[in-house]
This record gives structure tokens, sequence and C-alpha cells, in this order.
């Protein structure tokens, strides 16, 4: 197995230099553009499959099949989710590229798939040639382990390994991009070139990942009231313009900039003056602004903790870090960011290089759109709640959350691209009822989802389940929710404020309050949607769910378990959680 997980290890003017690096750029180069050598009908099929959540497997795996039709292969490209346990068993060359979800599981769409794989010993993949790509972010316990699963579950039912699965850390282009020149040609056998329709790069959007369209903001507004315990603000972007569209469902991924006071007091204490000229992604500039705008200077990578414990000998950092315990060293950070880590060692000094190459790229931050894109074709609306604390004597704030929340300018341009959520979408039947459970901001897409049922005048029922800390300051898109009621487009609304009361009541607490009737809707074809706080409340959702449908559909567990398997089969109940 190759990581590709430590390109801090790398000179960083190297490997940081080709994080933005187009790929196509690179790729482009390869294809010839001359009459058809190819001959579609007999060329060999590559099939590659993606597990992903917010989008990049699904787009390196489009990456892979350009590559793969440029060298003459028939190259199909499915979701984990389009694809049934008997037909990936007869897959003959196989490329899976996927990120991994929660703590160390599979996302969403690849679940039912890998539950069919791993659960059965009689399989046999004798004839199957593949290669794994995992995504992942070092930040997680678990890093990269649904890409490990698969790896080691193929291989394990027969499959031969073609190249050694690569995995890849949140800076994942360049490594996806030598993972997919070193599998393609093994895969084509050495089949010629063919060419790729001219028209595949005609059609690329203007604005991607690679390539973030600045957005105009145009409104930042307070949704929570001055005296909520939390701050949730609601934005809107324009788009007008870029010639890009979305779909209620869809996430808009920020690229935010890191707080100018932030910055001056990492470089102060480091022991540089920020005038320092380094390069970065091929371009000489000063340590100012490579922190400001290019590197995640909140969150500490692990090869930075790692050097501030050899640098400061500090005993609780390298006992915490020497007893390899994740939850101890979590605890050590909970509330703790960089800046934390270098204050209580003003004598530990870095220089501009040996800093920049300990540190990782700045990543953008993905949020659940709030915007019906039929009903809002110029702008994208946001729903975010602003990250602010207090500990180690400092206040803190979360990178992009803050970004937009503080900008002092309205008309600032935002760096944004969409990630599509195919399957988190308004049913295509009008008239099916959706369930929808978003407390906090997870309410966010089903704003979207009612913008857009009242947009195609839809005539299945709506039902939300909402709630927050507390009604009188934390009721955000009350005058919304209000109106869609009174339109009828809202047929349903339960509402669980957690802290109004002495016992914390849930937005599950109210599932199972109306569980005889929301099984029943279930039965009629109804969706579930759930969208927020992927730690706790999606897996209290999960769980009131299944014993709903197992009280009132008079089912034992397992029996619940399929029918919620089966709901997921049909997309119909889906998740947005994070
Ligand atoms: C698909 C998807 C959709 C999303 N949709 C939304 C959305 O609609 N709305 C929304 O608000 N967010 C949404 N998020 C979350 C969002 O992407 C960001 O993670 C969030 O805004 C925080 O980012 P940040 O840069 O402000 O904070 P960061 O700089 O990333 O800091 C966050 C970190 O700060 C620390 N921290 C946070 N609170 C505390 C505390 N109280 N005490 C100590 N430490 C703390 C934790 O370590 C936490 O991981 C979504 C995420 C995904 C993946
Ligand atoms: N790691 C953490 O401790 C933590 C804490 C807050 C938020 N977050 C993150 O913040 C984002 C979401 O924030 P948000 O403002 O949308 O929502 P949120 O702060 O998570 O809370 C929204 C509502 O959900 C309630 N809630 C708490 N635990 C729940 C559970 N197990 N089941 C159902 N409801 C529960 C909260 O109640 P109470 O708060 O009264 O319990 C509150 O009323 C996510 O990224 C989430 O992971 C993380
Ligand atoms: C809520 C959440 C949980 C995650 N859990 C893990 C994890 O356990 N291990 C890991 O390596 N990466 C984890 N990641 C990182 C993703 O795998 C990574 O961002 C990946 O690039 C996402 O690709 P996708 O858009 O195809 O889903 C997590 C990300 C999020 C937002």
């Amino acid at each position: 197995m190759t990581t590709a997980n430590n390109t801090q290890n790398i000179p960083f003017n190297e490997a940081q230099q080709a994080w933005l690096g187009g790929f196509f750029a690179g790729m482009h180069s390869h294809i010839l553009h001359s009459a058809g050598s190819g001959d579609a009908a007999n060329a060999r099929t590559l099939t590659i499959l993606y597990g992903s959540q917010t989008g990049n497997s699904e787009s390196v795996a489009n990456d892979a099949a350009k590559a793969a039709k440029a060298h003459g292969l028939n190259a199909k490209v499915l979701g984990m989710d389009e694809i049934e346990r008997d037909a990936f068993i007869g897959l003959e060359y196989l490329l899976i590229i996927t990120s991994t979800y929660g703590e160390g599981d599979m996302p969403d769409n690849a679940q039912i798939l890998w539950e069919a794989i791993s659960s059965d010993d009689s399989i046999s993949l004798a004839n199957m040639k593949y290669s794994v790509l995992a995504l992942g972010d070092t930040s997680y316990d678990l890093f990269c382990q649904a890409g490990i699963d698969w790896d080691q579950r193929l291989t394990k039912l027969g499959a031969t390994c073609l190249v050694e699965r690569v995995d890849c850390d949140v800076d994942f282009d360049q490594a996806a991009e030598s993972w997919i020149s070193n599998v393609v040609p093994l895969m084509s056998n050495g089949a010629a070139t063919m060419t790729i329709d001219s028209d595949d790069t005609a059609k690329a959007p203007t604005y991607s990942r690679k390539n973030p369209f600045p957005g105009k903001l145009v409104v930042n507004r307070l949704l929570t009231s001055p005296e909520s315990s939390k701050e949730i603000r609601h934005y809107e972007i324009s788009i007008a313009g870029s010639g890009l569209s979305y779909e209620a469902g869809d996430a808009l991924n920020i690229v935010p900039t890191n707080c100018p006071e932030l910055v001056a007091d990492i470089i102060k204490a480091i022991g540089c003056t920020g005038d320092e000229e380094e390069p970065v992604h091929s371009q000489l500039m000063p340590l100012s602004e490579a922190l400001r705008e290019h590197f995640e200077i909140k969150t500490p990578s692990k090869e930075l903790l790692d050097e501030i414990a050899r640098r400061s000998g500090d005993q609780e950092l390298n006992s915490v870090l020497a007893s390899g315990d994740k939850d101890k060293l979590a605890k050590y950070l909970w509330g703790r960011d960089t800046l934390d880590l270098l204050l209580p060692f003003p004598n530990m000094q870095f220089s501009a290089a040996e800093f920049l190459a300990l540190l990782k790229p700045l990543q953008h931050r993905a949020y659940s759109i709030s915007s019906s894109g039929k009903a809002n074709p110029e702008t994208v609306h946001l729903t975010i709640g602003s990250v602010r604390y207090h500990s180690h004597n400092r206040d803190h704030k979360g990178v992009c959350s803050t970004y937009l929340a503080d900008l002092a300018d309205e008309h600032s341009a935002i760096r944004c691209f969409f990630s599509p959520n195919k399957v988190f979408r308004v049913p295509e039947d009008n008239d099916l009822p959706m369930i929808m459970v978003g407390p906090g901001t997870g309410i966010a897409p089903f704003r979207a989802f009612l913008q857009e049922r009242e947009f195609r005048q839809a005539k299945g029922l709506n039902w939300l389940f909402f709630g927050d800390r507390n009604a009188a300051t934390d009721y955000i898109y009350q005058d919304e929710i209000e109106a869609l009621q009174n339109n009828k487009v809202l047929n349903k609304l339960d509402l669980a404020f957690s802290r109004d009361q002495e016992e914390k009541i849930y937005v599950q607490d109210r599932m199972r309050e109306k569980g005889a009737e929301l099984f029943a809707l279930l039965e009629q074809g109804g969706y579930f949607f759930v969208c927020g706080d992927a730690y706790r409340m999606a897996k209290d959702v999960d769980k009131a769910l299944h014993d709903i449908i197992a009280t009132h559909g008079n089912k034992s567990d397992e029996q619940a378990a399929e029918y919620v398997n089966q709901m997921k089969k049909d997309k119909r109940y889906v998740r947005d959680v994070y």
C-alpha cells in the first residue's frame, strides 16, 4: 500500500504546488485529436465505482474515466449504489475510488454494496483485476478505512490487485492523478490511445473545484437572536454570470482565508516577521500571505504536533503522543489550536520554510444549500452556525464559518464551487410524502426542499421535524416556516426545543410520539431525509426510525433493519450529515 498522506514530508514547494495543479492541464497533452482510432464495441470494459458523500471521489472517478477512454477503454462510471451485488461479482476490470465517512465508515452510497460483499465468504472474485484509491483525511483516527476495507476484502475474495492502493489526504489531486496514470495503462493492457471527443473538454464547466467561482456575498444576516447561546447566519451568494446551476440537495463549498489576527499571532509565535519569501504553488510569496491564503493554521497537522512535541520536550504532549491513545489525544486537542500549542514555548522558533512544510493546505468547507436552484437560479443560500468558543484563555474562531460571518465588505467575492448530491433530492414524484428531520443547521436543505416543492406546486405531504436549544432565540426561519404552513406547502411541523424544559427533548422524541403516523407514510412510499450533526443526532434518529418501524410495523429488529435497508436501496432514506 502506498500512502500519499505525508505530503508534508516532501519538500513543501513540490508537494503543495501540485495541490492546485491542474490534472486536466496535464492530461490534455496526452489526448490525441486524430480521427477515431479506437473501436468502442471491442474495447475492454473498465468499471469505475465511486463511494462518495460530497463528490470528491465522484470527480476523481470522472477524471479516471476520461483517462481510460483516452487509453481505448470502455469506461463506465457508477456510484456504488448503482450496481447490484451479482453484477459487481461479475466485474473483470475494476477501479474503486472511495472516501471514508463517520468514524471509519463507508460513505452512505457504498453501504449496501459493502454489506453484500463483506458478509458473504462464498463469493469468488478470481476473475477480477482491481485497484483502490482511498480518499480521506489524516485528522481522522481511521484514515481511509473504507478504501482499506475494500482493498482487503477484494484480495480475500481472490481478486488480483494490479496497482497498490493509494491512500490520499485532503490534498488528493496529485496522488489521484499519479494513481490514474499508473493504473489506467495496466487496465488497458497497453491498448493504443484513442480520440476522446473534443466536446468532452469543451463541455467542461468553466468553474469547478480546481477553479472556484468568485461569487458575490449579497446577504449576511443573523438568524438566531442576539441573546442566543449560538450564532446561526443566513447567507446569499450571487452566482450570476457564472453559467453554474444547482439543485436543492447539493452542497456549496467555500474556499476561506484565515483570520489576519491569527496569522499575525502565529508569525510572532514562531519568531518570523511575515515578510519571508517562500515558494507556494510555483510562486514566491511572503509568509504572511501563504499563511492567510494557502495553509490550515487552526487545526494542527500530525506532523506539526510531533515536531512541537520533539522541540519543546513538553511532557504532557509527549506522553499523550507516545501512548498512541487516540481518545487521549482528542481530549488533549479539544479546544486547542495551533497557536495554543505554540504559545507556551516562546523559545521554540521555526524558519518560514520549516513551518510551512509542517502544515496542510487550507481546505474548503462544504455547506448544504438552503435554497432551490429553480426558485433562486442566481443566488445560493446557506445556513451556517458560526464556530466561536473560548478556551485556553483565548477566543477561538472556526476558519470558514467566521471568515463569512465577519466579512467587513458585504460585496466581497467568495470563492466557491458546487458538490452535487445526486441522491439527496426532492422525489421526482410530486405526490409522494417527504419526512424531513433537520435540527439546528440541519434545516438548511429542507428549506431548499420546501422551496422546490412550492415551485413545482407539488401536492405530496411535507413534514418537518426541527429543533434547537431555545424557541425564543433559536427558532430560525420561523416566519418563513409559518408562511409555508399557511400556504399549505408545509403540512406537518414538529418542534423540539431541547433546553426550554428541564428534560431534553429532541427531534427523535417527537418522531416516536408520532410513530404510527410516520410509519403509515413510509408505507405509502414516503421519503425520509435527515440532515445535521452526524455524531449524535443522526445516530439517535436512525435508532428511532428502526424502533418506529419495529413497533408500528409489527416487526422484529432484523425485519426492521431489512425494511430500513430497502428504503436505503430505494433512496427513500437519505442523509446529509456532517
Ligand atoms: C456535506 C456537509 C454539509 C455541511 N453543511 C453545513 C451547513 O449547512 N451549515 C453549517 O453550519 N455547517 C455545515 N457543515 C459543516 C461545515 O463544513 C464546517 O465544518 C463548519 O462550518 C465548521 O467549519 P469552520 O471552518 O468554521 O471551523 P474549523 O476551523 O474547521 O473548526 C472546527 C473545529 O473547531 C473545534 N471546535 C468547534 N467547536 C468547539 C468548541 N465549542 N470547543 C472546542 N473546540 C471546538 C473542533 O475541533 C472542530 O472540529 C457541513 C459539512 C459537510 C461535510
Ligand atoms: N462535537 C460537539 O460536541 C458538537 C456540539 C455542537 C455542534 N457540533 C457540530 O455543529 C454542527 C451542527 O450544529 P447545529 O447548530 O446545527 O446543531 P447542534 O448544535 O448540534 O444542535 C441542534 C439541536 O440538536 C440537539 N441535539 C443534541 N444532541 C442531540 C441528539 N443526540 N439527538 C438529537 N438532537 C440533539 C441540540 O440540543 P442540546 O445542545 O441542547 O443537547 C440542539 O437542540 C455539526 O457540525 C455538529 O457536529 C458539534
Ligand atoms: C463527517 C465526516 C467524517 C469523515 N470521516 C473520515 C474518517 O473516518 N476517515 C477518513 O480518512 N476521512 C474521513 N473524512 C474525510 C473524507 O473522507 C474526505 O473529506 C473525502 O475527500 C471526502 O470525499 P467525498 O466527497 O468523495 O465523500 C470525513 C469527512 C467528514 C465530513
